[in-house]
């Protein structure tokens, strides 16, 4: 059912009118609108009034009443405006091809197998290569997986020396980069984000590789990383609906996935995608897009990702696109201050996923992400999820308020938590995920 949300609108809705850009911290760019810099709002009191658009009416106005209706109908028509309207459309999926750089033996205390592998997509000159770190329990026989974007190459996901260290274009850290290259110092510097020997030692592998191998993550007008690769496969594509980078990296994770199906330490029909922040927009979009995975989990994930995004409550559409013009296609930049014109709304991203798992995880000090938005969305694609024959987020009815922080409402196929803390992926994140998928993927 829609909720009509009556409160009363902003009286006073930021100006767009970006006249300075000033990035302060990574990925947290303060922008600057005329005098004033954009406010964003926090106060429920102040959410804009707004109708959800249903996820199981049809275009054309008939309610879907079957598993039948919602795949033949609903959902091709969901995923074609989510492509035309949010993310872009990607072209159809191209020829990889795979080559083994490093192994070893005895990683993670002797638990493990740790390889590097590289993937290439496309063929001839403008192909692009990734390189997938792959963890696997040793003497394990096809192992399902957790496969996830990092933000700063996989040399930091572990101290390990022998990992090599990614030399693509990085926004700039302090410490551990020097003129947009990864150096020595950052090694390591994201393990706390990936605990390998937890997940390891309950029998999952871990696939991780730098999303700025599959597009780097600047405006460029999709000239270099997969946009250039797939150039000619994207002419006929209209330009407005050109695919942004979040569609970039959520195809590249397909092309990945693509690869662990012939991987023969990975049972590629169990495999979760995992992401965090922009990447949690992306493991969503992926997950939609493509059916194989069979888990999806998305980590504080926000705008553009499982918050509603009607609800303009910390980061907003206009926001968004003014900060990253390159994540989404030009076509979402119509929504900005405009939300409630957008066709879609983000519980139809996650319904999307249905009857497959689902995991969204919010944390309290994480406001500019929506929590309660997050919470919402998978409160409203819990109808699809009963469509389709699973137990949404479990019990008779979906909760009707936010669980209390760190108390998880993960019995169903739609698991939610709120954790204390930050904007960030942390052991109490991977505890929650582990559990959820020994009962999902094993
Ligand atoms: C910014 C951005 C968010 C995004 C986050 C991240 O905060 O506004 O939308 O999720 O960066 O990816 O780190």
């Amino acid at each position: 059912m829609p909720i009509l949300h009556s409160q009363g609108r902003v009286s006073q809705l930021p100006c767009l009118a970006l006249t300075g850009v000033c990035f302060a911290l990574f990925g947290l760019p303060t922008l600057t609108f005329g005098q004033t810099k954009f406010v964003a709002n926090y106060d429920e009191a102040k959410i804009p009034e707004y109708e959800l658009p249903p996820a199981l009416v049809t275009k054309s106005g008939s309610v879907v009443q079957s598993a039948k209706q919602w795949k033949q109908i609903r959902r091709p028509e969901l995923i074609q405006i989510f492509s035309e309207q949010v993310y872009g459309t990607a072209p159809k999926a191209c020829s990889i091809s795979h080559e083994l750089i490093s192994t070893k033996m005895d990683a993670v205390n002797g638990k493990a197998i740790r390889r590097e592998v590289d993937v290439t997509v496309g063929e001839g000159e403008a192909s692009t290569t990734m390189r997938l770190l792959i963890y696997t329990p040793k003497n394990a026989v096809k192992s399902p997986a957790f496969l996830g974007l990092n933000f700063q190459g996989n040399h930091s996901v572990d101290p390990d020396p022998s990992i090599s260290l990614n030399q693509n274009w990085m926004r700039n850290r302090q410490g551990t980069t020097t003129d947009n290259k990864a150096n020595e110092s950052a090694r390591g510097v994201a393990s706390s984000r990936w605990p390998v020997a937890m997940m390891i030692d309950q029998g999952f592998a871990l696939v991780t590789i730098y999303y700025g191998d599959i597009d780097p993550d600047f405006d460029d007008q999709f000239e270099n990383g997969i946009h250039r690769a797939l150039r000619t496969e994207a002419k006929s594509i209209p330009k407005k609906e050109k695919w942004g980078s979040i569609a970039g990296w959520a195809y590249g994770l397909s092309r990945a996935l693509d690869y662990l199906e012939m991987d023969s330490m990975i049972d590629g029909s169990r495999v979760a995608v995992f992401g965090h922040s922009r990447l949690g927009k992306t493991s969503l979009w992926a997950g939609a897009t493509d059916e194989r995975f069979k888990l999806v989990i998305s980590n504080n994930s926000g705008c553009g990702g499982a918050a509603i995004s009607r609800r303009a409550i910390g980061e907003t559409i206009g926001r968004i696109n003014t900060s990253f013009p390159h994540w989404f296609c030009d076509n979402y930049l119509q929504y900005n201050e405009n939300e409630n014109a957008c066709p879609v709304d983000q519980h139809q991203l996650i319904s999307l996923i249905a009857p497959r798992a689902v995991y969204v995880a919010s944390a309290t000090g994480d406001q500019w992400a929506d929590p309660k938005g997050e919470f919402l969305a998978c409160v409203e694609s819990d109808p699809v999820y009963r469509l389709l024959g699973t137990d949404g987020m479990g019990d008779k009815a979906p909760p009707q308020t936010s669980p209390p922080a760190d108390q998880p409402v993960a019995k169903g196929t739609i698991g939610y938590h709120l954790r204390t803390g930050k904007h960030d992926v942390t052991d109490f994140d991977w505890m929650q995920y582990l559990k959820f998928a020994n009962r999902h993927l094993k």
